[in-house]
């Protein structure tokens, strides 16, 4: 059976093709400014690397902020639960899931899959990947190398602004004053990790935790969490694509098209 997920994020849309309990191929895109658009391309394009032809595809379930608008999927499942079954895919162990995306972060408790309670930091880009893109720039870093620049640091910045636009200020004003840029990296990464640890105190979540989304492949947040929460987390190889592949296999069961 194939099926296939589409994660329609606020940052990057990304799909995977699931040909019963395999990954048969993912893509990661950005989101322009059109949720339909970039998923309908995207799908094609999921298509076409596969070898594979639309008939062949059995059910398209949607997940993420922009999924009604993807109306080509016959089914759609809320974010937490995708991340859920995706996570649960990899680590069947896990008890706590940290999703950090481009526009929210998420603290999600499960069991065996199963979500039993979530927390949901959506209000604006503070705390999430979005915070980290704006500062970075400032910084002249590419979003990539933030994190191991970040490692590099032995005195991290203290950045006390919340608001990312206060926060890009905080750094060129940093910069001015010679502070070495590694300090000021690991400054940011430090003010992100402090959100997402306060989210994982307040849900009381157990090992094993997994970390998530596309915040996860910052190698200095994952040491940085890692540290402040005193657990090693369970890190997929591509820990992007865990909403899509829930979506995948959410696909797999027959649900009806949902508002949820
Ligand atoms: N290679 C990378 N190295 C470090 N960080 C990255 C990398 N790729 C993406 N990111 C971070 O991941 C963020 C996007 O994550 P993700 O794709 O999970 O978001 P999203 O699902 O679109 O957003 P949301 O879940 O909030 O709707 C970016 O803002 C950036 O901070
Ligand atoms: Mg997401």
């Amino acid at each position: 059976m194939i099926t296939i997920g589409i994660d329609a994020g606020a940052a990057t849309t990304k799909g995977v093709i699931l040909l019963d309990r395999e990954i048969a191929g993912y893509r990661i895109v950005s989101t322009a400014f059109d949720f339909l658009s970039t998923a309908e391309t995207l799908f094609e394009e999921l298509l076409a690397t596969s070898d594979l032809r639309q008939e062949d595809v059995v059910k398209i379930c949607a997940t993420g902020y922009g999924r009604m608008m993807v109306t080509f999927a016959n089914a759609t499942v809320s974010e937490i639960t995708a991340h859920a079954k995706g996570v649960n895919f990899f680590f069947p162990e896990v008890r706590g899931i940290i999703d950090v995306g481009g526009q929210d972060s998420k603290v999600i408790v499960v069991e065996e899959g199963k979500v039993i309670d979530f927390l949901m930091n959506d209000k604006c880009a503070a705390g999430t990947g979005k915070f980290l893109e704006y500062t970075a720039k400032a910084l002249e870093v590419r979003i990539e190398d933030l994190g191991s620049l970040a490692l590099g640091s032995v005195h991290p910045a203290a950045i006390t602004s919340i608001c990312t636009v206060f926060a890009e200020s905080e750094v060129i004003s940093l910069r001015a004053q010679g502070i070495p840029r590694a300090d000021i990296a690991a400054g940011l990464i430090v003010n992100i990790a402090q959100r997402i640890v306060i989210m994982a105190r307040r849900m009381g979540l157990k090992e094993p935790i997994a970390f998530v989304g596309g915040v996860a492949k910052n190698s200095g947040m994952r040491v940085e969490l890692e540290k402040e929460l005193d657990v090693t987390l369970s890190v997929p190889s591509e820990p992007q694509i865990t909403g899509a592949l829930g979506a995948a296999l959410a696909a797999q069961k027959p649900e009806k098209r949902s508002s949820a």
